[in-house]
């Protein structure tokens, strides 16, 4: 079942019920400003960081599920409600909402009104701009009153939620015109202030959350509203909000437009006061002059789309497959922005303020951003660098407005480091700036402790290195890419986290995983020593991937499969000996990436035996047998119950894995087989049991051992968004970034006959046309350039700025 329709030529998805199996949200905002909408108005804004600047309130876990955000209450005549049907949930004769880049437009309709709503936050502006359009549908006149509503977060958001005996007291406003303003705390330590405006004359307004209300009262029945009159109640403590009212008067046929500014401002120290205890407007009103009329907001969403249009034909493509288009050119790389803005804070999953930026989150993230925005690749890329210690370990998470390392979760991830390798590594090839290596980066964010960005990467290099197991595989530390897998930890208290507590010096947990990855991102390492001259070094490095290699394949090899990794005990997981979790993807995956066991035959058997023993109709599950009880060896993996999340889920993160390890075999035909499993787009006509958006990815699909098997959780904040976007434009359509140009390698279905890609690359733009006479899955017969044959399979960089038409013929 459906509960709406893709809108390819505008760029949306189009929800026509507002009774989606889960609210269904979209994220505004690129730079500074972020807001989180759902398909009713729901949600949230903040600044830079979901936790310290939070500007709304939104109450997680709430009932109904999604309730507060931004509201625009009508009251017609002793009738009320609202347009995006919640929170007053009165039935509308016609409801839309449209997901788009970067904006929200959600329109209601009922007794003869229709109103719509757009929300986005302009590009170089710290605000959300919401355009409400009123139009009268019914025959005769109408005069209707509108009142907006948001509710002011008292800014740290964890604070706003917990500290209420300091909180309650604290609340302070100003209205002046029609512009309410929230300067809570701005009298001490703060310079910044937020204001909710409209440009039109009010006729009343709220700035009191009781007053509007009514104590006893929900969103769904505010006092003011239901009297259609507000109270002009000015917010003393307690908790501030903004409402305006407007008295609108409708011809049959007409229509109205309104503006409203939500934005965020920062003072100088120096000029943070008109008069004692009177904030400074001029940069609020000055931004809201920018809005100040229809043709000033469609101005800026016109420069909106105009910037979207930009991004995304950095890459595109076209293929005889509609979903696959739509995946490729529009959603996919759109969530991959979203996630390289959020790393893991705010979601409808995350409560942003729980996790801030992930060190082996955000350089995950960046493989499917990089092409998008290469500056700010760069410039995240020396931020998480800048977590990093002297001994190559690093901070697990930062958060975004401090850049500082999060002590809270600290380090001892022992993945972490190689990570930063990949990330940067994806930058150079995209960009070729080799010159970032020369940065100088400081440990521990200390300015007085720094060193070259490449002294970064060969401390991650050599952080493996020096702390290697009996097998002489890498020691696991608190967990590698699998949180959960917990091998020193040994909890037994019910409040402990499973990520932070004990991490057992034993030297004894190893993991395989680790030792793919680094296989698979160790050869680049090396290549960058060679082309800065370190001959000696590039081939220490190799002579140490080489050892990693044969240590896979000794000791990290259990017949039909890689291994997993050996417990604190250094016994197997993830073997045949074991009774339950005896095949886990991720080794898998990552081994036969880094081209592990290949020409041995291994590869091949390992995937045949994820095919046979982890593959579902919904994807790849992440171990079998799930785990029926709790392990106290294993960690948090065994604390969810079989076929949720670690346990057996299916990770969409690293299904990707294995659909480029299938390549890397050749079998193209699979790898886009299970490319479709996943892809949400391809989902859409089950919403009914994957529940979640099906425009983004979410992380985690149940299990087969799942109650719920097939239904989806955790949309949109997972590398699920930026290694499904590798697989599928670099893996399988095959148009790679290396060193010196674009590499062609396509891995694609055998019963493909054509397809184009177009691809931006320093400069220049490709117009590379794949021909596939012979219906093979992999091997290219030849490539020519603007008519010229090319050796290899890289294109070199043209470099003259121009277009460029490649052919490509497989066989
Ligand atoms: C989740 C993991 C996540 C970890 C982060 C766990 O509860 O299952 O997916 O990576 O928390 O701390
Ligand atoms: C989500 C975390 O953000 C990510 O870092 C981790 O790799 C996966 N869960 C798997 O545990």
């Amino acid at each position: 079942m459906k509960f709406g329709y893709f809108d390819d030529e505008r760029k949306e998805y189009v929800i026509t019920t507002p009774q989606t199996p889960w609210p269904w949200i979209n994220y505004l905002g690129s730079e500074a400003f972020f807001g989180l909408i759902s398909n009713t108005g729901g949600g949230y804004c903040f600044y830079r960081d979901a936790r310290l600047r939070r500007i709304t309130r939104y109450r997680y876990n709430n009932i109904p599920i999604d309730n507060g955000g931004r509201y625009f209450y009508v009251y017609d005549n002793g009738d009320f409600w609202t347009p995006g049907w919640m929170p007053v949930k009165r039935d509308l004769a016609f409801y839309e909402c449209r997901h788009g880049l970067g904006y929200t437009q959600i329109t209601g309709e009922r007794g003869g009104v229709r109103v719509t709503a757009l929300a986005f936050v302009p590009l170089g502006t710290n605000a959300e701009v919401h355009q409400v359009k009123v139009k009268n549908t019914s025959g005769g006149p109408k005069s209707i009153r509108l009142f907006s509503f948001i509710e002011f977060c008292l800014w740290n958001a964890y604070d706003d939620m917990t500290n209420f005996q300091r909180n309650l007291s604290t609340g302070e406003v100003e209205v002046k015109g029609s512009v309410i303003y929230h300067k809570t705390e701005y009298r001490e330590r703060r310079n910044h202030y937020a204001f909710y405006s409209v440009n039109a004359e009010i006729a009343g307004f709220d700035t009191d959350r009781e007053s509007f209300l009514g104590l006893y009262n929900g969103l769904d029945h505010p006092k003011a509203v239901a009297a259609g009159q507000a109270t002009n109640s000015i917010a003393s403590g307690w908790m501030p909000i903004a409402s305006h009212q407007l008295n609108i008067d409708l011809q049959p046929g007409e229509e109205k437009t309104f503006i409203f500014v939500l934005g965020y401002i920062e003072n100088p120290e120096e000029e943070k006061w008109e008069a004692p205890g009177v904030i400074n407007k001029t940069r609020a009103e000055s931004m809201i002059a920018r809005f100040a009329d229809d043709a000033r907001v469609e101005a800026a969403l016109k420069d909106l789309a105009a910037y979207w249009d930009g991004l995304l034909s950095k890459y595109s493509v076209q293929t005889g497959e509609e979903k696959l288009n739509r995946m490729v050119n529009i959603w996919n790389p759109y969530q991959c922005m979203v996630t390289f803005n959020m790393s893991r804070s705010a979601s409808y999953f995350e409560s942003g303020i729980g996790r801030g930026m992930g060190f082996r989150d955000s350089n995950q993230d960046l493989l499917g951003f990089v092409h998008q925005i290469p500056e700010r690749a760069r410039e995240r890329i020396i931020d998480i660098a800048s977590t990093q210690f002297e001994d190559g370990s690093a901070y697990h998470q930062y958060q975004p407005l401090t850049k500082k390392g999060n002590h809270e979760i600290g380090s001892g991830f022992n993945d972490d480091p190689l990570w930063l390798i990949l990330g940067t590594v994806a930058y150079i090839k995209e960009t070729g700036d080799f010159g970032i290596l020369d940065e100088q980066v400081p440990f521990d964010n200390n300015p007085d402790n720094t060193a070259t960005l490449f002294e970064h990467l060969k401390r991650s290099f050599y952080h493996v290195v020096h702390n290697l197991g009996p097998h002489g595989l890498p020691l696991i530390g608190r967990a590698d890419w699998n949180d959960c897998l917990n091998l020193n930890c040994f909890s037994k208290e019910p409040d402990e986290s499973f990520q932070t507590t004990q991490n057992i010096e034993g030297r004894v947990a190893e993991s395989v995983f680790i030792a793919g990855l680094f296989c698979y991102v160790g050869p680049d390492f090396a290549e960058l020593c060679r082309r800065r001259g370190l001959h000696e070094e590039a081939a220490e490095a190799e002579a140490h991937i080489e050892k990693m290699r044969q240590a896979v394949l000794e000791h990290g090899y259990d017949g039909d499969w890689f291994l997993r990794a050996y417990d604190h005990f250094g016994q197997k997981i993830g073997s045949k000996e074991n009774e339950e979790g005896q095949i886990f993807i991720e080794p898998q995956g990552m081994c036969v990436m880094a081209g592990i066991g290949v020409k041995e035959g291994l590869a091949l058997k390992a995937l045949d035996s994820v095919k046979e023993r982890l593959e579902t109709a919904h994807g790849i599950v992440l171990q079998n047998p799930a785990y029926s009880k709790y392990y106290l060896n294993l960690g948090e993996i065994s604390s969810y119950p079989p076929g949720y999340k670690e346990n057996a889920g299916i990770f969409c993160h690293n299904n990707p894995w294995v659909m480029i390890a299938e390549t890397v075999i050749g079998r193209g035909d699979r790898a886009f087989a299970l490319y479709r499993k996943i892809a949400p787009a391809y989902r859409e006509d089950i919403s009914h049991i994957h529940r979640m958006e099906p425009y983004v990815y979410s992380q985690m699909i149940a299990g087969k051992d799942a109650v719920r098997h097939g239904e989806a959780k955790n949309s949109w904040l997972t590398g699920t968004a930026a290694w499904n976007y590798v697989a599928i434009t670099q893996a399988i359509l095959g148009v790679k970034p290396d060193f010196d140009g674009l590499k062609i390698d396509p891995c694609i279905p055998s019963d493909w006959e054509a397809y184009t890609v177009t691809r931006q690359f320093r400069g220049d733009t490709y117009r590379i046309r794949v021909k596939n006479p012979n219906r093979v899955c992999k091997g290219v017969a030849s490539i020519t350039v603007d008519g010229k044959p090319v050796e290899g399979q890289v294109i070199p960089v043209a470099g003259d700025g121009g277009v460029h038409d490649v052919e490509v013929v497989l066989g």
